[in-house]
């Protein structure tokens, strides 16, 4: 091969991975419940506006009102919930997430958020997702 084919052979080759990095990125940054699919930017201003003051900007439940709340707000980074139909250890489904946010947790500072919309509930989900470890 001459050194210019193969540059050009490397070059592409990375455009692939990078394509297909993007590609999986853009998949991790949706949710699906039922027919709706949840979108992370979407989500991201209706998270900063209706959840952000317990659980925080980055997910880490270092909102404004955490200290005062007992138990205290999901650390999402953490990426350990209570509400899961999946095995200890792994991440709850996209419904899991869903449900325990429409509910709100009784006896918990945690509301129903049942008055949004399914589709903005979904898109927080996607949006939640992205402060778990990768
Ligand atoms: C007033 C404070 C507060 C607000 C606002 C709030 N949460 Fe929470 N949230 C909590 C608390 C407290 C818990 C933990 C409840 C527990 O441990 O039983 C929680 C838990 C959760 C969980 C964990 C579910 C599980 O299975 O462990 C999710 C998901 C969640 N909240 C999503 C949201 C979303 C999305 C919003 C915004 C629409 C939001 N929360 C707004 C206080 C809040």
């Amino acid at each position: 091969m001459r050194p210019h084919t193969r540059w050009v052979a490397v070059a592409s080759g990375w455009g692939v991975l990078l394509f297909a990095a993007g590609v999986t990125r853009a998949v991790a940054q949706e949710s699906h419940i039922g027919s709706v699919t949840g979108h992370a930017p979407a989500g991201r201003p209706l998270y900063e506006r209706y959840c952000a003051g317990c659980h925080g900007d980055d997910g880490d439940a270092r909102g404004e009102n955490a200290q005062w709340i007992d138990p205290r707000p999901r650390d999402f980074t953490m990426a350990v919930f209570k509400c899961r139909s999946t095995p200890t250890g792994t991440l709850p489904t996209d419904e899991d997430l869903f449900n325990a946010m429409t509910r709100g947790f009784v006896t918990t500072n945690m509301p129903p958020w049942v008055a949004l919309t399914p589709q903005g509930r979904a898109d927080m989900v996607a949006y939640i997702k992205t402060f778990s470890p990768k």
